[in-house]
């Protein structure tokens, strides 16, 4: 079997609703989850972009987060109607859709000043 080209790495995690940080699938997960998977098949991509269920993704505040490895680009605050989009845009075009990108420096985690290295 041929290497997937791209993952789309979509966080549907669940936490309690007494929880602060909240939780991508109380924000509509399962919805954009559900729309990567349907979409992809019809535009001709499965088995080349495989949409995946993911755990926390450890960035909470900009649920619904998701990302597209190998490309290392993070989207925040997605709805499953943004999903045509980010399939036209990113996924076939190659272009970043800016208005849903979680930049570097907002990632939870990353140290701006180790550019990413581990520590
Ligand atoms: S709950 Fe989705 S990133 Fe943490």
């Amino acid at each position: 079997m041929a290497k997937f080209q791209k993952h789309v790495f979509v966080c549907a995690n669940e936490r309690s609703a007494e929880d602060p940080r909240g939780s991508c699938k109380a924000r509509g997960a399962e919805a954009v989850l559900a729309a990567f998977k349907e979409q992809l098949v019809e535009a001709g991509f499965k088995r080349v972009i495989r949409p995946n269920k993911a755990g926390c993704l450890d960035q909470c505040a900009h649920g619904v987060c998701m990302v597209v490895y190998p490309d290392a680009v993070w989207y925040g605050g997605v709805t499953a109607g943004d999903v045509p989009e980010i399939i036209e845009k990113h996924l076939i075009r190659g272009e970043i859709v800016q208005r849903l990108l979680i930049p570097d420096d907002k990632l939870t985690g990353l140290d701006p000043a180790r550019q990413g290295k581990p520590a």
